[in-house]
């Protein structure tokens, strides 16, 4: 184990769009007393200072997003560390659909990904932590206790962020519509989200949020034992 990561234990879990992650993730740091951190959350906070900007995204470059990055800090919860800009809540902010639009553009500049994973490791040197994202298991923290890799059916992830979206049953068209946007998304990611070799494999198509966290919450209760 590297000497920053100071003993400290992580689970990675990594997927493509709408995979369920962020939620996933949340719920298990909760249940097994771990810090959660979203690297997703952080590409979508430095995208939304850049857009906060006024500068137009065609005229963005990486120093340019990583200056206003700066802006993004890591705000401790009980739970879990938000992003905040100049310290203000961005919960509802970075959900939207211009900072959805752009972030994977920023995510692609290697010093945004430099950014955010020194923000990631920094609480993983204090805190036992669940992260999550799409490279956390192979880039970030390829010595991670536990990796889990989260896949579904593309038409149910559009169906579940819809229906978390609208508040309601989305229909067919809508869902059709939201699957192409996913499936696009998925591609501009593709170079970044990797399957851990070791990772296992979670496929939540069929699967309810808490059977889901059940799954994951065994794999880090047993981890957790051959630990002590
Ligand atoms: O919407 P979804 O939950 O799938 O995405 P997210 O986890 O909020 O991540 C938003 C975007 O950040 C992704 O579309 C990727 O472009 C980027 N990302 C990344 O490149 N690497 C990560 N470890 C996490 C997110």
């Amino acid at each position: 184990m590297p000497d920053w990561r100071n003993q400290h234990l992580v689970v990675a879990i990594d997927g493509p769009a709408a995979s369920g992650k962020s939620s996933t993730a949340q719920w298990v740091a909760s249940r097994i007393g771990f810090r959660h951190v979203d690297s997703g959350a952080l590409y979508r906070a430095a995208t939304a200072a850049a857009l906060r900007s006024g500068v137009p995204p065609a005229e963005w470059t990486p120093g340019f997003v990583l200056e206003q990055a700066a802006r993004v800090s890591l705000t401790p919860s009980e739970t879990s560390f938000v992003p905040v800009i100049d310290g203000e809540s961005i919960t509802e902010e970075i959900r939207g659909g211009e900072v959805t639009s752009n972030v994977s553009e920023v995510a692609q500049m290697q010093v945004v990904r430099g950014w955010v994973n020194h923000h990631v490791r920094d609480v993983a040197t204090r805190f036992d932590v669940v992260v999550d994202g799409r490279d956390m298991g192979t880039a970030v923290f390829p010595d991670a206790d536990l990796k889990v890799y989260l896949v579904a059916d593309p038409w149910e992830r559009a169906r579940r962020r819809l229906a978390q979206r609208l508040q309601r049953k989305p229909s067919d068209v809508e869902i059709a519509q939201e699957t192409e946007t996913l499936v696009k998304r998925d591609a501009a990611d593709a170079t970044q989200t990797v399957q851990a070799r070791d990772a296992v494999l979670v496929d939540t198509t069929l699967l309810t949020q808490s059977e889901q966290v059940d799954r994951i919450v065994a794999l880090a209760q047993a981890m957790i034992q051959r630990r002590e």
